[in-house]
């Protein structure tokens, strides 16, 4: 009989670029409104609310696991809750996102962005992550906001398409933008080392909105910031993926901020994504989204070719390539999950 080794789990191999049982999978944003028990849960209430109570926080994560048999779990949370802690002013309005009461404009604004102390601040975040991982199974992956995608919730004081308000303060007053970028990323790092500690044991930072620019503008404006933040949580040693959407003209940059692991939308094939970011230890992504709104045999056909786009099996972590639309048929999903798992299994 051969000795039984400790397998890594799988999430944590794939992410160090190690071999695997079969590609580990999850989805941005698996908990949410296309689970008919978030929405039983949830209630209407502001769900800033009810990222406060860890009883329920915990059971909003647990629920895409138990459901989809994912290979991870995401902390239920938002990337605006460390700014909201520190007194910034901001909510969630159901159905269009951050909104600001008095937006981000001059250095004056700069002392409503005070240090976060995580104990006194975000308890209930760290109470969440201590019941996760005693109920968890699979890692808990905690999450931040990224520089450039906080900073224009913050200066537009809404969503924004374009980004106009964001971008004219990073040209016109560089030093105050450069500033308040700097800020984001400590109370990002103050925030993360918090949720490791706590026991998460991989993070992602969402720069969601970070593909508006180019990449000599990424690289001016938000990379110092970016780099502090994977800087901040360097010695803690658990994986760290960067994403963003429609950032396939930023991968190698976001790469070189530090993360272990890039994630990838649906525009750039993940072949070419490789060659994209060479330094990278694992790719994460990337099937559309709107995919899953599909009959299966299209959904089955997509997941596929996803996983023949891959220039090896080792280094991916199958995702979306953004999150979950709230009108997916959780049951594709759950079907998405065991497909993969099926199709990249070794044993
Ligand atoms: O399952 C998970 O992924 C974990 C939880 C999570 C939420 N927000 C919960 C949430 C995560 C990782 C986020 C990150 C987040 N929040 C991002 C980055 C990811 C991305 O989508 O690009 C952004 C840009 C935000 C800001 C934000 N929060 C938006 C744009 C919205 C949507 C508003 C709406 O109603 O359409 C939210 C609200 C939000 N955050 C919901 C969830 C489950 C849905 C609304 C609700 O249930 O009240």
């Amino acid at each position: 009989m051969p000795i039984p080794t400790v397998v890594a789990n799988p999430f944590l191999a794939a992410c160090r670029g190690e071999p695997v049982p079969y590609t580990p999978v999850w989805f941005m944003r698996q908990a949410g409104r296309a689970l008919p028990e978030y929405r039983s849960l949830r209630g209407t209430g502001s769900i800033l609310d009810a990222i406060r109570r860890p009883d329920l926080a915990a059971e909003i994560t647990l629920q895409p696991v138990r459901r989809y048999g994912v290979d991870a779990a995401i902390l239920f949370s938002d990337i605006v809750v460390p700014v909201a802690a520190v007194g910034f002013g901001v909510e969630i309005r159901a159905g269009v996102g951050p909104v600001v009461d008095r937006p981000f404009e001059t250095s004056a604004d700069l002392q409503r962005l005070r240090p976060l102390e995580p104990a006194l601040d975000t308890p209930w975040i760290t109470e969440t992550v201590r019941i996760l991982v005693k109920e968890l199974r699979v890692p808990l992956i905690g999450f931040a906001g990224g520089p450039f995608t906080l900073a224009s919730y913050l200066v537009e004081g809404r969503p924004s398409r374009d980004h106009l308000k964001t971008k004219s303060l990073m040209y016109t007053d560089t030093p105050l933008w450069l500033a308040l970028v700097d800020r984001l990323a400590d109370l990002a790092v103050a925030s993360l080392r918090d949720q490791i500690e706590a026991g998460a044991q991989a993070v992602q930072i969402f720069d969601s909105w970070a593909g508006a620019l180019s990449p000599a503008d990424y690289q001016r404006y938000v990379l110092p910031a970016a780099t502090r933040i994977f800087e901040g949580i360097a010695d803690l040693e658990v994986p760290r993926i960067h994403f963003g959407v429609g950032t396939g003209q930023l991968l190698s940059l976001m790469t070189s901020a530090g993360a272990e692991v890039i994630g990838v939308d649906w525009r750039v094939p993940l072949d070419h994504a490789r060659q994209l970011a060479p330094k990278a230890r694992a790719l994460q992504g990337n099937l559309d989204p709107a995919v899953c709104l599909a009959p299966w045999e299209v959904v089955s056909a997509q997941a596929q070719a996803v996983l023949r786009s891959r220039p090896t099996t080792v280094g991916h972590i199958f995702n979306l390539g953004h999150g979950v639309l709230p009108t997916t048929d959780p049951g594709t999903l759950t079907r998405l999950v065991e497909l993969i798992h099926a199709e990249t299994s070794t044993r």
